[in-house]
């Protein structure tokens, strides 16, 4: 497994492999890895010859004051799990490398990137999207995979891919989950033990939102009832709990097309994010 920071160093092992004909597959992450991110380097793999994951905590997708500073960094951990999962390649740019000092340029989005996360988060996606084209840029990667778990950001990317006709092809995979259904996040260990025994019931309460919303009407209803079960599990907020379409992320849906239920709750400062497609009629 080869370990590069610079720019490019990269692109001439990537050059060297396209020379060879070989399909290059990226997994961005920001480390702090776990089995989550390791299913993702496996869904990824059929579709490709050679595997990049990138690791960079990326530091405009952070507002002042959210949690870039202690952002679990465990870059020795990751590199051992990365070689297990018979990696080819780990690309771990500095700050400087992606930013440098005189950086002005960002993706400003609107349609998937509007409302849900941006509501409380309005930098965020701004930040991601610049980063991933970058990523993209500097890979020259053939296809890329990115978790369901953060569904808005993964419409977000296929929605710029599509827009400047990048051309690279988009995978989502699907949410790992511990035992009791919590989606498995680097953030996870942010919880302390009760917040912990908490955090499981989201998943069920969405589950169960997500069946009603399909056999009964009324659904303005149904999502205060499911905010109630979400606040008497015990849960400190939530931010929003929203069905959306599945591919726009639109408000405009109907019972027979594809849609997707989004939530986020709050225990303490965590933000937990769940989200589920709503099953056809
Ligand atoms: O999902 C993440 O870990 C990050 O938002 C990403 C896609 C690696 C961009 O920094």
């Amino acid at each position: 497994m080869q370990v590069i920071t610079e720019i490019e160093e990269l692109r001439s092992v990537v050059a060297a492999w396209k020379t060879d004909g070989l399909k290059v597959g990226l997994v961005p992450t920001m480390g702090a890895l776990h089995d989550g991110h390791l299913s993702l380097i496996e869904h990824l793999r059929p579709h490709c010859d050679r595997i990049i994951v990138s690791i960079f905590v990326n530091p405009t997708q952070f507002a002042p004051g959210e949690d870039f500073e202690s952002y679990p960094r465990e870059m020795a951990a990751d590199l051992l799990k990365l070689e297990t999962a018979a990696t080819e390649l780990v690309y771990t740019p500095t700050a400087d490398t992606m930013y440098g000092t005189a950086h002005v340029t960002r993706i400003v989005m609107d349609g998937p990137a509007q409302e849900l996360e941006s509501e409380t988060r309005p930098h965020f996606f701004s930040g991601v999207a610049t980063i991933v084209h970058k990523l993209f840029q500097q890979t020259s990667a053939d296809c890329a995979i990115f978790g369901e778990k953060d569904y808005q950001q993964l419409c977000v990317i296929r929605q710029m891919v599509k827009d400047m006709d990048m051309p690279i092809k988009i995978f989502g995979g699907p949410t790992l989950r511990e035992a009791d259904g919590l989606a498995m996040s680097s953030r996870n260990v942010y919880l302390n033990e009760a917040q912990r025994c908490i955090a499981g019931k989201l998943n069920l309460i969405l589950k169960n939102f997500c069946q009603d919303i399909v056999l009964f009407d009324f659904y303005e209803d149904r999502v205060k009832e499911a905010i109630e079960d979400i606040l008497s599990a015990g849960f400190d907020s939530v931010d929003y709990l929203e069905v959306r379409a599945a591919d726009t992320l639109s408000r405009d849906t109907s019972r027979s097309m594809r849609r997707r239920a989004l939530v986020v709750a709050r225990l303490g400062d965590v933000r937990l994010l769940d989200n589920m497609p709503v099953p056809p009629l």
